[in-house]
């Protein structure tokens, strides 16, 4: 049988291909994105037909996907090149329907990995038994592990049948267009680079905070909490692109040797430099909402709220605080990296009275976009003596500058990398593996040291130990 260009989608009738694959794969169809003559195996237990997954795939599309981007005149076509197979992964059998289906495995086959983690080693054995991950590129979704060792078991269980160049590991940050944008702001532009180090940064500042709460995650969420669920991966993702010494080029090996350096350059955290919260019942846009234990419907002891006090240990940033926060519940849904750049070393013109502020980036990945750097003007006027300055922004929106351009879901990106075979924007393992050692030795500190989780109120910006972290250094949070 001869080979097709196709990707198979596990997990094809779960939450995730509902609010983001399907609709990302429909978009990137619609802009004639996807390779010609692409079909995409939806499969996962129920038993539909072609025809009833199809319905499924536009209710999904109509529903998730922004109006501007969505045109039902190429609705057909995309609903056309989309099948559906039910396998129930845990035996061999389906695995046969699903070779099938692909014409065997082969170079030009993408699978995309997002089940509950439990199904995880039982399909990776059934594609390689059926032949299907013969030369085949897998990209996984989280959560990929719960800690090092459990980590180290998936990765080894995948490695058996493919290999680490046709293995995808998401995270979806990777994939927003902003994230993407602090390369280019770090490493296309002269001026930052030079100043970018312990001798001109005073610290960094890296925030994801959620307005949401649980969103009927319970079960997964009360078994991971805020440390594994953002900061384990998305978090540090952001830290490493920021902390990273310039790659010698965007490839996939030296972007990512780059990242894995400052992974393992990451300083073990001290029971005094993290902070784990939990919402109690206060309000969210303007209603009033319950607390995590009420939304979970029992008592627990798991964080939505997490704060850190991180240290890169080497040559560029010694001395130089990462605070990292996130959180559910909180006051808006903002993620951003702030940078707060030291003092000028001396003020010509302290001596007319005039206070100098320290220069600040903020980029903010969202919900806006822009990248904005406060810098002091002198107000204007004729004051005889003193002189007036004053911290304004120079502001670079980038929804603004680049709004004829549709504003992509991150899965579009991913999905796309994914079939093309390009994995610069995806985790290679020992980033992985890294990432869990310095989370698990801060859940060994936590747990050895009693540190305890404190309440917040939704709505606000997390308990104020959280506050209290950054403010004993004399920083504020950018809020
Ligand atoms: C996911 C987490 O990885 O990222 C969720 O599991 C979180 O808990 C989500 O809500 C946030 O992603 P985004 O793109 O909305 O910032």
């Amino acid at each position: 049988m001869s080979r097709k260009s196709s990707l198979i989608l596990f997990g094809a009738t779960g939450d995730l291909a509902k609010r983001m694959l399907l609709p990302s794969l429909y978009a990137l169809h619609k802009d004639g994105l996807l390779p010609s003559g692409l079909t995409i195996v939806g499969t996962a237990r129920s038993e539909l037909t072609d025809e009833e997954f199809r319905a499924k795939a536009k209710d999904a599309i109509e529903v998730h996907l922004a109006e501007d981007r969505y045109d039902p005149a190429v609705m057909d076509g995309f609903l056309a090149q989309l099948s559906y197979l039910p396998v129930d992964v845990t035996t061999p059998e389906g695995f046969d329907d699903l070779a099938r289906a692909v014409g065997g495995g082969g170079g030009d086959l993408s699978i995309f990995l997002s089940t509950a983690p439990q199904f995880f080693e039982p399909t990776i054995a059934g594609l390689k038994s059926a032949g299907i991950a013969d030369g085949a590129r897998i990209g996984l979704e989280k959560p990929l592990g719960s800690d090092l060792e459990t980590s180290r078991q998936i990765n080894a269980s995948v490695s058996r049948a493919f290999d680490e160049a046709h293995t995808f590991r998401i995270d979806h940050y990777l994939g927003k267009e902003t994230v993407q944008n602090l390369m280019a702001l770090r490493f296309a532009n002269m001026m930052f680079e030079p100043l970018w180090n312990a001798a001109n940064i005073d610290h960094i500042q890296i925030t994801i905070a959620e307005t949401v709460g649980l969103e009927g995650r319970g079960g997964f969420y009360d078994d991971t909490g805020a440390l594994r669920d953002m900061v384990q991966n998305h978090m540090l993702q952001l830290l490493a692109l920021t902390a990273m010494e310039p790659p010698a080029d965007f490839d996939a090996t030296a972007v990512r040797d780059e990242k894995v350096k400052v992974l393992r350059a990451l300083r073990p955290v001290a029971d005094t430099e993290m902070v784990f919260g939990q919402y109690g019942p206060g309000s969210s846009g303007g209603n009033s909402v319950p607390g995590y234990e009420d939304d979970l419907g029992k008592a627990s002891d798991t964080e939505t709220f997490a704060a850190i006090r991180a240290h890169v240990d080497n040559w560029r940033w010694q001395g130089v605080p990462f605070y990292l926060r996130t959180g559910k519940r909180l006051a808006e849904r903002r993620s951003e990296i702030v940078v707060q750049f030291k003092c000028v070393p001396h003020s010509i013109f302290a001596s007319r009275g005039a206070k100098l502020t320290a220069n600040r980036l903020v980029i903010r990945l969202q919900p806006e976009e822009y990248v904005r750097l406060l810098v002091m003007a002198k107000e204007p006027g004729l004051d005889r003596g003193e002189v007036t300055l004053r911290q304004v922004p120079l502001d670079l929106s980038l929804s603004e500058t680049f709004k004829s351009r549709p504003r992509r879901i991150a899965y579009e990106r991913l999905l796309l990398d994914l079939i093309d075979g390009d994995p610069t924007l995806f985790v290679r393992r020992d980033e992985v593996e890294a990432q869990w050692r310095w989370i698990d030795d801060i859940r060994a500190t936590r747990e050895k040291s009693g540190v305890e989780l404190k309440h917040y109120s939704a709505g606000g910006w997390g308990p104020s130990a959280g506050i209290a972290l950054t403010e004993r250094d004399g920083v504020s949070w950018n809020d």
